[in-house]
């Protein structure tokens, strides 16, 4: 199934949009409210500004209003490529609004591997106001001048758990040229600048209440990082939410806070643990091969999951694959590769 994504600006709130969907179907499915009235192209309450992009439309209004006034009526157009309209006044739900501001580095430690936590805080008095399962940009120096790069929360925020609502946690992985020289910087420096909170994989209490399904979260290096964060966050809001968590390494090395989901998994009994790498190794006595070979082997039925994935593309675009025989929808995942790779057509 293809999916495009259409930017509503001036919020820049954004809209997975499957090819059988129009963008009022997928806007009420992920909770943009956009208004609807006759859902047929006559009304007009649903129009934007046309911006970019290509769309089918369901009935001839919607192209003939298109072509004569450059006006996209949402509840007959269905895109055909990624799109931007113009629409005032929409937001994404529990949009939380960006924020720019300089942090103290308060710790870098050497975790496990090449995998370093950095502990940030947040100017007094500026808590960190994000959803468990955002990300931030880190502006850091480049060859030339500066850059901004992404990176996971790993930390729930304050507000939920009642810890330090200024800290923020962040696992990152050395060992290309770009991280080794973030990590040279932020070892040396004693503030950085970010902006946050970033991406639409995330939680909050209304999408818990709205989504009742057990959760598979499933987890590639750091991509454990979000997952801690949701996880924190989830156990925060509401403990007795049945979790199975995924996490997979090349090599045990790649377990850099091992202990961490063993504790969680005995402390919750609704809440599974599963470390996973590529191949047997020795002194490896858990579980080997992909991702997707070990949920087959735990499920029979995925219809009735919801899936967070966090890794690469090609660790969620393949486990989506392999799994959707077992009834896995892309509906039912959540992945910020979604929003920055999306696959124009499956293989
Ligand atoms: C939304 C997003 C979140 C990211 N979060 C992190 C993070 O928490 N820690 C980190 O080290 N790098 C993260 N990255 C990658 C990071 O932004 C830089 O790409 C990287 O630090 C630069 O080094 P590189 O050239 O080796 O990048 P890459 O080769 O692109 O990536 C290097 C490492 O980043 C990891 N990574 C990539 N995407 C994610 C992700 N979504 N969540 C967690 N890890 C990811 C990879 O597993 C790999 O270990 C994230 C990227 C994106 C798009
Ligand atoms: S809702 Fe009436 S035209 Fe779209």
């Amino acid at each position: 199934m293809t999916i495009h994504t259409v930017t509503i600006q001036p919020s820049g709130t954004v809209i997975h949009c499957r090819s059988d969907q129009t963008i009022a179907e997928a806007a009420e499915e992920q909770g943009v409210a956009i208004a609807i009235g006759c859902d047929n192209g006559v009304c007009e309450i649903c129009r934007g500004e046309y911006l970019d992009g290509e769309f089918d439309f369901r009935n001839s209004l919607g192209e003939q209003r298109l072509k004569q006034d450059n006006q996209l009526l949402c509840c007959v157009a269905q895109p055909r490529t990624d799109a931007e309209i113009f629409m005032s006044d929409v937001h994404a739900p529990h949009h939380k609004p960006e924020m720019a501001m300089a942090c103290q580095i308060s710790a870098v430690e050497p975790l496990k591997g090449n995998v370093y936590r950095v502990t940030l805080l947040t100017p007094a008095g500026q808590p960190a106001d994000f959803w468990p399962g955002q990300y931030l940009m880190l502006t850091v120096p480049a060859e030339q001048g500066e850059q901004q790069l992404p990176y996971s929360i790993a930390s729930a925020p304050g507000a939920l758990t009642g810890e330090d609502a200024r800290r923020i946690e962040l696992h990152i992985a050395a060992g290309s040229e770009t991280s080794d020289r973030v990590m040279a910087f932020l070892k040396q420096s004693p503030t950085v600048r970010v902006t946050l909170p970033f991406g639409d994989c995330r939680v909050h209490p209304q999408f818990l209440a709205d989504h009742a399904e057990p959760l598979i979260m499933i987890a590639a290096g750091t991509g454990f990082s979000q997952i801690k964060s949701l996880v924190e966050g989830i156990l925060a809001m509401e403990p007795e939410r049945e979790m199975h968590i995924y996490w997979s390494n090349r090599g045990q090395d790649g377990f850099y806070l091992a202990d961490l989901p063993i504790s969680w998994a005995q402390q919750y009994a609704n809440l599974h643990y599963h470390p996973i790498i590529e191949q047997h190794s020795d002194g490896w006595h858990g579980r080997a091969g992909w991702i997707y070979q070990v949920i087959h082997e735990d499920f029979t039925d995925l219809s009735n999951v919801r899936m967070f994935a966090c890794g690469s593309p090609n660790m969620v675009y393949g486990t989506l694959d392999q799994l959707e025989p077992l009834g896995l929808s892309i509906n039912m995942m959540h992945s910020d590769v979604f929003a920055y790779a999306p696959r124009p057509d499956k293989a």
